[in-house]
């Protein structure tokens, strides 16, 4: 009875053991073909990276969705991590750039209030969001396609009990549209720029095989990574998308393409991330747009009872139009100001650069940017008032005027759900904060 007993007792571990092996056989060779099949795309791309035909890389290197594959199993877990604080710990300095860069902030409230809302108003919102997500988040593109998101992490569920009401607003927001906020995935990551298929693609600046040291298994070098043509993926609209009076709403790798600056051999690189610089520095950093224009305040005249002068500003170093969106607006501004700093402000007269558009992208109520060497005037011709002793002169950059309309409109939708209201004033007063002063000139008339 006991050995009738024992012999079914080894039967079932027997056949336990069988299945198991034929599960665990399965899932390796499944793993196996996919690291086979990602291997093959890898070497294909790794050697596309030496091609002359840059433009043939880096069309199969941006398409989206991004899929990674899987990891090498035998890298050590920091490599094996997209996330943009594992690249800090051997790239600090390009971390610490890019950290304060507007690729950092591509999912900000702006960008992930109105992807919730239209998860809340559409039943189309998937293709929707995908398509936003495949410039401002490549990376998380791939989770919101293939439904791998494995719900809150840690971090997040931290937020969830002790973060701020617009930090947990943004986490419930990202949780509701599946996109994961820990991996790296949150933004135009180092990853999204730099790794596929987990290997390290990069332009070679040869100072780290100088010091001997290996990571990553290495990197790919590629040209493709100082052409513009890097940039045209995220920064170029196809003839076929949006536009207004046969003028594209992106459109700056054209205006790039057109100017003397492609001929000349200065790319978006050139400007955008001289030395390595991963700054990706533009309209919001006040030095950067002092060096490539020209201001110019002429001599006051007074004559008949009115004061004249003109103040003038050249696109002299922009590669593209200044600016090249409909987002920032550039105000050029005169006024008459009393002793004590007291402008008149009856007195005050301005030009604006910039494409205004109306809130639905349908109406251009005007276009004034700069083509390159371009300028812009301010002709200032006005009565001398009364207590006027000098003429005030200022230009004021708001990098996101468009937005800072747009955010205004939605707010005054009545019902609007309290987690968008709280996401949308969040992106307002980001939005609203980034305005500053580009330069000013005080002259004394008397
Ligand atoms: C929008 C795409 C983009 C993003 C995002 C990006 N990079 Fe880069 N990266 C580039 C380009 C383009 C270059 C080439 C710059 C050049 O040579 O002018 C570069 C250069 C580099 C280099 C080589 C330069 C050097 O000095 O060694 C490293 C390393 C690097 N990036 C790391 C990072 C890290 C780390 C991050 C995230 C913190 C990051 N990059 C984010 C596009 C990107
Ligand atoms: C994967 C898409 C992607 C690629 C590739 C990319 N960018 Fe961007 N870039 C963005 C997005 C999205 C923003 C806007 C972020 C925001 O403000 O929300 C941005 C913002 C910028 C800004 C700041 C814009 C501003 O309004 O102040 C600059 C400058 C810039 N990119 C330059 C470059 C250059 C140069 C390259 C090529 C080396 C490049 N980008 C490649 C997606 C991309
Ligand atoms: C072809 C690439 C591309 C696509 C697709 C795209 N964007 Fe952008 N977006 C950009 C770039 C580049 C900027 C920065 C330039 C600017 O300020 O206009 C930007 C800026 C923004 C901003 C203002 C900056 C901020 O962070 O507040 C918002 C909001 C925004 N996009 C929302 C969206 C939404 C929503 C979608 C999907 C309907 C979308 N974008 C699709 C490239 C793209
Ligand atoms: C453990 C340290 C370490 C980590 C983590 C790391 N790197 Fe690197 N990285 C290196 C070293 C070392 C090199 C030089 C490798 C070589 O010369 O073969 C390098 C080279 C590179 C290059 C090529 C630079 C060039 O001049 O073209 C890029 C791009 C890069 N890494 C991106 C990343 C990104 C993106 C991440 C995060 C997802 C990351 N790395 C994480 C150490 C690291
Ligand atoms: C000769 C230098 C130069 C070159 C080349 C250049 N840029 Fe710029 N870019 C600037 C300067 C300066 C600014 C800030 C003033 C402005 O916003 O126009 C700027 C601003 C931007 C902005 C901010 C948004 C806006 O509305 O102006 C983006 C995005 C951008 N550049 C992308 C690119 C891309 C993509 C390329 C390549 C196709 C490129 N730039 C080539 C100098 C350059």
């Amino acid at each position: 009875m006991i050995r009738e007993e024992k012999k079914l007792y080894w039967l079932i571990v027997s056949i336990s053991m069988l299945f198991i092996s034929i599960f665990l056989l399965t899932a390796c060779a499944k793993t196996n073909t996919e690291y086979k099949k990602v291997s093959k795309k890898y070497l294909y791309l790794k050697k596309l990276a030496k091609d002359k035909n840059i433009h043939k890389f880096l069309d199969i290197y941006w398409e989206t969705p991004i899929n990674e594959g899987i990891p090498p199993y035998n890298w050590p877990k920091l490599q094996k991590s997209l996330s943009p604080s594992s690249c800090m710990v051997c790239h600090y300095k390009q971390y610490a750039e890019w950290k304060k860069s507007r690729m950092a902030h591509s999912m900000d409230a702006g960008v992930v209030g109105q992807l919730l809302l239209k998860k809340m108003t559409s039943k189309h919102w998937k293709s929707w969001v995908m398509s936003c997500l495949s410039c401002h988040s490549p990376l998380a593109e791939y989770y919101v396609k293939h439904d791998k998101y494995k719900g809150l992490s840690k971090k997040e569920k931290n937020i969830l009990r002790n973060g701020t009401k617009e930090k947990k607003a943004m986490v419930i927001a990202l949780n509701a549209l599946k996109i994961p906020i820990g991996k790296g995935d949150l933004s135009v990551s180092c990853a999204a720029c730099h790794v596929r298929y987990y290997h390290r693609f990069g332009p070679n600046i040869k100072k780290y095989l100088k010091q001997g040291k290996i990571a990553h298994g290495g990197f790919v070098p590629t040209k493709a990574f100082t052409k513009s043509y890097f940039c045209i993926k995220c920064h170029q609209f196809s003839p076929d998308d949006r536009g207004l009076k046969g003028k594209l709403f992106e459109n700056t790798y054209n205006e790039w393409k057109n100017s003397i600056y492609a001929t000349k051999g200065i790319s978006c690189e050139t400007c955008h991330t001289p030395q390595g610089s991963m700054a990706f520095k533009s309209i919001y950093n006040k030095n950067f747009v002092l060096k490539a224009i020209t201001i110019h305040l002429k001599k006051i005249k007074i004559y008949s009872g009115k004061v004249s002068t003109t103040l003038s500003l050249t696109n002299s170093g922009v590669g593209h139009d200044f600016p090249t969106y409909t987002t920032p607006k550039v105000i050029l501004n005169i006024a008459q100001e009393k002793s004590g700093g007291n402008i008149i402000n009856k007195s005050i007269k301005r030009y604006i650069i910039g494409w205004s558009v109306s809130l639905n992208l349908r109406k251009q109520h005007f276009d004034t940017r700069l083509k390159p060497f371009q300028t812009a005037k301010l002709i200032y011709d006005y009565p001398l008032l009364k207590g006027s002793k000098y003429i005030k002169a200022w230009i004021t950059v708001k990098p996101e005027s468009h937005y800072t309309r747009f955010f205004e409109a939605l707010l005054k939708i009545k019902y609007l759900p309290k987690i968008i209201k709280i996401i949308f004033l969040r992106a307002l007063k980001e939005d609203v904060d980034s305005k500053y002063l580009l330069w000013k000139r005080l002259e004394r008339i008397y």
